[in-house]
């Protein structure tokens, strides 16, 4: 049954029908329209539009609908009906008669479905910080079980300095707690109800907004009618959030499937997340990491699409924005899933710490120590930068690493250089010698993996639930 019939004579065309219609996407929204319901409903009890009566029996209705819609057993794929708001309608009305048709009263579609999309938005939201703590919480026993395994450290992806691999988990878990702290941005933010706002200037039944806002969970009413109706900051701000989000997951999984290519040989990723070739029997391909970094396309597209929808919109309601829906959906099911994958991929990868370490080995990545022997030993660092970079020219020429240049050769370039140069330039003095804040010394990250370690603990109470 359509909620506007009374103004129309002519019949819907069935193709305008179909690109209206949000029924086929807006379904999941239905927990958050029952639940809003029957905010509304005590809202309207309250300022006496329904006696207390009328208003149990709405409830009692609609309490069955969402225990129904809980248990998937609405059929809302063969129904003919607009939307959610509809849906639930329809039922209230076929339910309890012409009892149904006052719960739409100083309501709109417009205060309604934002109300809707910001309460499922917010439980999303929820969703995906719970799986950044699992993520993060992976990523610190990936750490945890290859302490003092050395990688070598990529910049413009050549060789550049060798660094702990639990170094770089530690890199990822920062991105990660900062994407989780955004989500809180995002939560903040989200935190207003726009119900009791109408279609755009506000209800003219004297509805209490603060308590219905609280009795839906939201810290304050809205404040103003036309901004409450048209706002889709919050689903931006969903999108932002997933975009980045998906952005470091793609970073991750560009280093791994780097990591684990046969040229690296860094590591092996577990048969659960790989697949094979239809016609090369050899083949193990990273496809889950693949993926990972290949969905961030859609979620991108998803907020710039948002964005643009929206830059032209005047206030305040349009049917425009019935388009904010299926892209933060796809956004927030996509993140969840890559969220997910990367938790199986990191606590299943294993890694050869033969094949990294003869690779940090390679490389001249311990150029830069030569250098800063020498400004040890009172040369300014440009001039022994120099010198360093003679020094490898020299080694590369020789086809040796800088640690086998014969010392004759070496003090050739200076005369600084002594045999104390040899165990400076030593793999594990390279690491030891980076031990300050934030520094990849065995001492400095397992300090800081200790101190995360303990952070888990408060993020799992705070966000496990
Ligand atoms: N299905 C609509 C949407 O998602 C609900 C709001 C309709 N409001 C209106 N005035 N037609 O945006």
């Amino acid at each position: 049954m359509a909620l506007w019939g009374g103004r129309f004579s002519g019949e819907t065309s069935s193709m305008f029908k179909q690109v209206n219609d949000s029924l086929p996407f807006d379904y999941r929204l239905a927990e958050q329209d029952i639940k809003g319901s029957i905010a509304w409903s005590k809202a309207l009890a309250n300022a006496k539009v329904l006696t207390a009566e009328e208003q149990q029996s709405i409830e009692a209705a609609l309490s069955k609908l969402l225990i129904n819609v809980e248990q998937g057993e609405v059929d809302f794929a063969s129904s003919e009906e607009e939307d959610i708001h509809s849906f639930v309608e329809s039922y209230l009305i076929d339910t309890i008669g012409d009892l149904g048709k006052k719960l739409h009263t100083g309501r709109s579609r417009n205060d309604q479905v934002a109300t809707d999309l910001r309460l499922w938005t917010k439980t999303h939201i929820q969703q995906l910080q719970a799986d950044v703590v699992q993520l993060i919480d992976a990523v610190l026993h990936a750490a945890s079980r290859n302490g003092d395994v050395i990688i070598p450290g990529y910049t413009h992806l050549q060789r550049a300095q060798p660094v702990l691999f639990s170094h770089w988990c530690l890199a990822y878990v920062e991105m990660f707690k900062r994407d989780l702290h955004r989500l809180d941005d995002a939560l903040n933010r989200i935190n207003q109800s726009p119900l009791g706002c109408g279609a755009l200037a506000g209800t003219t039944f004297p509805i209490d907004r603060e308590a219905l806002a609280k009795d839906l969970g939201f810290d304050t009413p809205c404040l103003n009618s036309l901004d409450a109706v048209s706002d889709r900051d919050f689903v931006l701000d969903l999108l932002f959030s997933s975009s980045t989000g998906m952005m470091h997951l793609s970073r991750l999984a560009e280093d791994l499937i780097f990591y684990n290519s046969g040229e690296a040989g860094f590591l092996q990723l577990s048969d659960a997340v790989t697949s094979g070739s239809s016609l090369m029997p050899q083949k193990k391909n990273p496809d889950a990491l693949e993926l990972m970094r290949g969905k961030c396309g859609r979620v991108f597209g998803h907020l710039q699409g948002l964005l643009v929808t929206m830059k032209g919109l005047p206030l305040a309601y349009n049917k425009d924005m019935q388009e904010d829906k299926e892209g933060a959906f796809d956004a927030v099911l996509q993140y969840h899933i890559c969220l997910q994958i990367a938790v199986e991929v990191i606590s299943t990868l294993k890694l050869n710490d033969t094949a990294t370490t003869k690779a940090a080995q390679q490389g001249y990545a311990n150029a830069t120590e030569l250098a800063d022997y020498l400004v040890d030993k009172n040369m300014p660092f440009r001039t022994a930068h120099d010198v360093a970079g003679q020094a490898v020219m020299l080694a590369i020429s020789k086809g040796v690493a800088l640690e086998q240049l014969p010392l004759e050769e070496l003090k050739g370039l200076s005369d600084l250089i002594g045999e104390d140069v040899f165990e400076c330039l030593a793999l594990e003095a390279v690491i030891a010698k980076r031990n300050i804040l934030g520094g990849t010394s065995h001492k400095t990250v397992s300090d800081a993996l200790h101190l995360e370690l303990e952070k888990l603990d408060r993020l799992k109470e705070t966000y496990l639930t």
